[in-house]
This record gives structure tokens, sequence and C-alpha cells, in this order.
């Protein structure tokens, strides 16, 4: 599959710090975490993660900005193109040795994003999408699930952790699909329930509250992959509010007609 030079910056940087995740992630598996317990070894590893993927892309690409979960904003010369990147996502499946975690790298341009790199680094799931050219799972083009009864649909959803979110809306909003859905998944990295919507693994996805690195990548592969995202009113910017809604066409629009009027 041939790609485009950017694309391949993203793809080589990503693999690059998911080597550096994946032997993290044997220390964990294997209780060799340092002294000062795995939460911390965790941050380091993130930490290290994002340093890596900040040194590859600016690199490659000099100039652009950088928003990074962890080292915050970085502005550079080229006002119009900014990475923004999660160097982990699904930071406590990680620390639990749970292999369901990814980077995630986002590239905007005057304010869209134009192209989108997930990599999980446990299982080597390598998700790519460019604006206009369509979202790959390991070179193999991706659409989103054809499912239009919301009954044979597997629908996932973030629960806002302790002391985070609304707890009672959160329960309110799984109750309401819980009763129409065949399954409902709580799988805890954003970056991949929106791949996996992408994929047509999963047929619809929402979560409020969630920052750009979790989203930016994700939503230019749900939109290249046939998909419809959106905030929780339906035609509002996940980016921007932070709240995402996404699943094919019909999906979408069940998901707004529920959870639109749970919020207000
Ligand atoms: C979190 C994950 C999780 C979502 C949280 C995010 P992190 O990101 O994406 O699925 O429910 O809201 O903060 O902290 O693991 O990078
Ligand atoms: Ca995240
Ligand atoms: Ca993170």
């Amino acid at each position: 599959m041939l790609y485009s030079a950017v694309i391949n910056v993203m793809v080589k940087a990503a693999r690059r710090a998911g080597r550096s995740l994946k032997r993290d992630l044997g220390e964990i598996e294997h209780l060799q975490v340092s002294m000062k317990g795995p939460a911390n070894f965790v941050s380091l590893a993130d930490k290290r993660a994002e340093e890596m993927l900040y040194q590859d892309l600016a690199k490659a690409r000099p100039g652009y900005g950088f928003i990074g979960e962890e080292g915050g904003n970085r502005e550079g010369a080229d006002k119009s193109h900014t990475w923004i990147v999660d160097p982990l996502d699904g930071t406590t499946n990680f620390l639990h040795g749970i292999p369901q975690f990814a980077i995630s790298i986002g590239l905007q341009r005057e304010g869209t994003i134009i192209a989108g790199v997930i990599y999980n680094p446990a299982n080597d799931d390598l998700y790519i999408a460019e604006r206009g050219k369509g979202a790959f799972l390991n070179d193999q083009r991706l659409r989103v699930a054809g499912r239009r009864k919301l009954e044979e649909c597997v629908v996932a959803c973030g629960l806002p952790h302790i002391g985070r979110g609304d707890h009672e809306l959160s329960g309110r909003e799984m109750a309401a699909i819980q009763n129409k859905v065949a399954g409902l998944r709580r799988f805890g990295a954003a970056s991949l329930d929106l791949a996996f919507v992408a994929a047509g693994r999963l047929d619809g996805y929402w979560e409020r509250n969630l920052q750009p690195w979790d989203i930016a990548a994700g939503q230019v592969l749900v939109r290249e992959a046939g998909g419809i995202i959106s905030g929780i009113e339906g035609s509002d910017d996940p980016l921007t509010t932070g709240h995402v809604i996404c699943g094919n066409e019909f999906v979408h629009a069940e998901l707004v007609k529920i959870l639109k009027p749970l919020g207000k």
C-alpha cells in the first residue's frame, strides 16, 4: 500500500514509540515495575513515548505545532499545521496489562484534521486515514458497519472515572441505550473505540468530555470509512465540544435521538 509522505512520517513515529510502550508493557506484565509503583512507572512510559513522538514528528516537519497530552502545547513557526497526539490512550488498561491501548496521532491543517494514525503496539493493529483518501487497518480498506436496526447493533460508550464527569447522566445514558441494542461495551481507549467504528467492529460509540488528542485521529478514520461523527447535538464539532457520537448515518441519528434529550 502506498501512503503519502506525511502518513509515512506518522507511522514511523508511532511504531518507534510503540516499541517503547510494548517493552514497558512487558515490564508491567512481569511485575518488574519500579519500587515507586506501577502508576508512576506508567506515567514515565507515557512521557517517554510522547517525547519520542515529538522528536520524530518535529524532525520530519520542523515548524509544525504540537499538542500532546503529556507535554502540553508547543507552538511552531508554521501556524497552519498542528500535531494532536495522545502518546498512550487507554492508560488504565495499560496499567492493568489489558492490551487495549494505543498511540494516537492526528494532523490538523487550518482547523481541519487531515490525517490520523492510531497504533496498538500490543497486537500491531495500525489504523491509517487521510482526508479524501480512505481509511485502512493494516492496509485493508475500512468501511463502517451497515446495520440499520439498533437492536442488532453493538455499541460502545465511555464511563467517567472517579471525580470526573456526570455519573448520574452517564447512568441514564447507559440505561437508555442498553435497552435498545444487542450489546453495550466499554473498552477504555477512546481512540480505539473510534477506530473500531471505522473498522465496522462496533456499530456505534458515544462518550462525553473527551480531549482533542482522544478524538483527532479517530475522527478522520470514522469519516473516511463513511461514518458520521458529531458531538451530542448531532451536527456540532466533537473536537471543540469534547463530546462524541458516531456510527453509520442511521446509527448516528438513532443515538443522537436518544442521547441528546438526556443531557438537557
Ligand atoms: C482516556 C481513554 C478512555 C476515556 C477517557 C480518556 P487516557 O484516555 O480514552 O477510554 O474514557 O475519557 O481520558 O487517559 O487513557 O489517555
Ligand atoms: Ca486519551
Ligand atoms: Ca493519554
